[in-house]
Order: structure tokens, then C-alpha cells, then sequence
């Protein structure tokens, strides 16, 4: 297919010559190091010294941790509820963005790290193309990919081979149908991204920015009510339930969203289904803030509206079964 950036060729265009090392600890900014630091009793007493392991700069790992490869640093990094660092454009930024709902590798390589070691496996049941599956490669974990799409799957493809990043497993399929056939108990972390919700008043409403906005493409289905949508969804996750080992963590990104004349909480709605209808149990909701996004006006003078500067990250568990 005929990519739109084609500025770029194969040899002149990875951001680093050499093979990306992989990066298992967390880049902390300074801010929050100093205040981890300044306040690390907590960490020392939930590591008593026969379970340290001195990891130098990068604090202590407690070798009981059959979670991720964190030190309790990092960890405790990891667990702030707002997401305030910043993720600048990367890895082939400009290919991806035909996309409209791509994330940022590195946010998702964090989330990664938190909820796996290395060598494990990640599942993106509804990849687009391939912040998952990117931010996997660039931590040494496996992952599967599964996109109804071709076209963002060719863009996965393609940013691979640009970055000489492994191209790991993609499904061209409805991630209902290879959910159904997976093997179950099969998988360590299920990191997502739901599609848009196609209300149709939005099509009346909505601005003329709005209107040509990439987010209308990637979905590419019909118009839904939200209960529909809804119902679509904890079905898909329902199925995630099956192949997830037991213990492990489901993360979604989920963007509320202002429409129609009125503020819908997607993620609360999405939280409640799947909480009510999945044996999912929800442990966190996480605020990314992204900070790329520019600020817009849309009811002054007149009425407040938000301008949408973050999305949600839901936290499920899949709870020990017998
Ligand atoms: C929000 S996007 C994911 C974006 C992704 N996180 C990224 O970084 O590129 C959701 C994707 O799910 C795909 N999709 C929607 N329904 C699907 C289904 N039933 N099976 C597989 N993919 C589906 C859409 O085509 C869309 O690309």
C-alpha cells in the first residue's frame, strides 16, 4: 500500500542506527525520583534485607516479585494513579498517526513492564497499529496482535522494518474468532485499546475539526447506541477472560468523550459492564495525561465544555480460578 509519509526509505530513516538495546528498568524523571528517594521507607520495609537484591541506581528488586521485574523504585513509580510524564512522538510517529487511536509505544512498554517480566507474552486483542505490540519489542516481552484491518496491520509491518524492531505475531481477523480458538490459561498481560464509539449524533454535531479527524476511520464499522457498543466489547473481554492466566492483569484505554450536547463517562460505563458481566475485577482506573494533545475552544462564550487532554487506563485482575 502507498504510505502518505513517504519522506522516508529504509536506510535513512531509523531514529537509531544500531539495534534498540532493551530497556528493563523505568525512566523516572528527576522530579519524581527525588520524592521516590526522599520517602523510601515504605520500600524498605516491604523488603525485608534477606529479599533484596541490590540493583544499584535502580533501588532494590524484591526477589519474591512474580509479577514484573521492578525494583520497589520503580514500582512505587509505577502506581501513581495519574500518568503525567511525557511520551513525545516516536517510532515512526508520522506513519502510525494515519491511524488516529495509535498510543505511544514507550507508554505502553511501561505499562508492559509493570505487569510482566521479561520473556513473557502480551496480548493486543485489537492492536490498530501496534502500540502494544511495539512498546512489547522494545522490553523483550513476546506478543500477539489481532486487528479486523489490513491496512493498520501493514503499517505495524512496515514500522518494524523501518526501526528494526522484531515483527512479532499479528491475526487479520475478528479478535472474536481467534479469542474463541486461543488456548486458555495462555497469556500474561492483555494491553488494549478500545475502538470509537460510532453514536450517530455525532455525525450531526460534531465540528468540522472533529468531523475530519482520523478517529472516524479507524473504526470503519457502523453506528452503534453506547449499549451496544458496550455489549460488543464485554463480549470481547469476556473471551480476553478465557486466555488470561490466572493472577494476571488486563489493562484498556479507554478516552471518555463530549457529544451530543453531554459528557459520557465511557470509562465508568465500560468499568461497570465489565465488572458486572465478566468475572473481571477492576483494581485501578489510571489518568494519562497527554500531554501532546492542543488545547481547543468549543463553548465559549457561551457554555463550558471540556477540552480532552486525558484517557483512562482501566486495571482488571483475573482472580485465581479452580
Ligand atoms: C483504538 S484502536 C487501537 C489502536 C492501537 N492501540 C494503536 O496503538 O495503534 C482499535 C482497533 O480495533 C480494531 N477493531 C475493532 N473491532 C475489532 C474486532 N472485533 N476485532 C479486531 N480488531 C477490531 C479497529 O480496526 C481499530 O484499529
Amino acid at each position: 500500500m502507498p504510505y502518505k509519509n513517504s519522506n522516508q526509505n529504509n536506510s535513512n530513516n531509523k531514529l537509531f542506527n544500531l539495534a534498540r538495546p532493551a530497556k528493563l528498568d523505568i525512566d523516572i524523571p528527576e522530579n519524581d525520583n527525588k520524592k521516590i528517594e526522599n520517602n523510601n521507607a515504605d520500600q524498605l520495609e516491604r523488603t525485608p534485607k534477606i529479599y533484596r537484591k541490590d540493583m544499584g541506581q535502580r533501588g532494590f528488586y524484591d526477589k519474591r516479585n512474580n509479577l514484573n521485574d521492578l525494583t520497589g523504585k520503580e514500582w512505587k513509580f509505577m502506581s501513581k494513579s495519574v500518568i503525567t510524564r511525557s511520551y513525545p512522538p516516536d517510532l515512526q510517529h508520522n506513519l502510525r498517526k494515519q491511524h488516529g487511536g495509535q498510543k505511544p509505544p514507550l507508554l505502553c512498554a511501561d505499562l508492559i513492564k509493570t505487569f510482566t517480566k521479561k520473556g513473557e507474552t502480551v496480548l493486543d486483542p485489537l492492536m490498530g497499529v501496534g502500540g502494544t505490540l511495539l512498546g512489547a519489542a522494545l522490553c523483550d516481552r513476546n506478543a500477539i496482535g489481532i486487528e479486523l484491518n489490513k491496512q493498520w496491520i501493514d503499517i505495524y509491518k512496515k514500522v518494524c522494518e523501518l526501526e528494526d524492531l522484531k515483527e512479532l505475531k499479528t491475526f487479520e481477523d475478528d479478535c472474536k474468532n481467534v479469542l474463541k480458538k486461543a488456548s486458555k490459561n495462555s497469556i500474561d498481560f492483555i494491553l488494549t485499546d478500545v475502538p470509537y464509539w460510532n453514536m450517530d449524533k455525532v455525525e450531526k454535531t460534531r465540528s468540522k475539526v472533529a468531523a475530519k479527524s482520523n478517529l472516524s476511520r479507524f473504526n470503519g464499522s457502523g453506528i452503534q447506541t453506547k449499549q451496544e457498543w458496550i455489549d460488543d466489547l464485554v463480549e470481547i473481554f469476556d473471551l480476553c477472560h478465557g486466555v488470561l492466566k490466572n493472577k494476571k492483569y488486563l489493562a484498556i484505554f479507554i478516552g471518555d468523550m463530549y457529544r451530543g450536547k453531554e459528557y459520557h463517562i465511557l470509562s465508568a460505563d465500560l468499568a461497570n459492564a465489565i465488572s458486572n458481566k465478566t468475572p473481571f475485577i477492576l483494581k485501578a482506573n489510571l489518568v494519562w495525561y497527554d500531554v501532546s494533545k492542543n488545547l481547543h475552544v468549543y463553548g465559549q462564550p457561551h457554555a463550558y465544555i471540556p477540552s480532552m487532554i486525558h484517557q483512562n487506563i482501566l486495571i482488571f485482575r483475573k482472580e485465581e480460578q479452580l
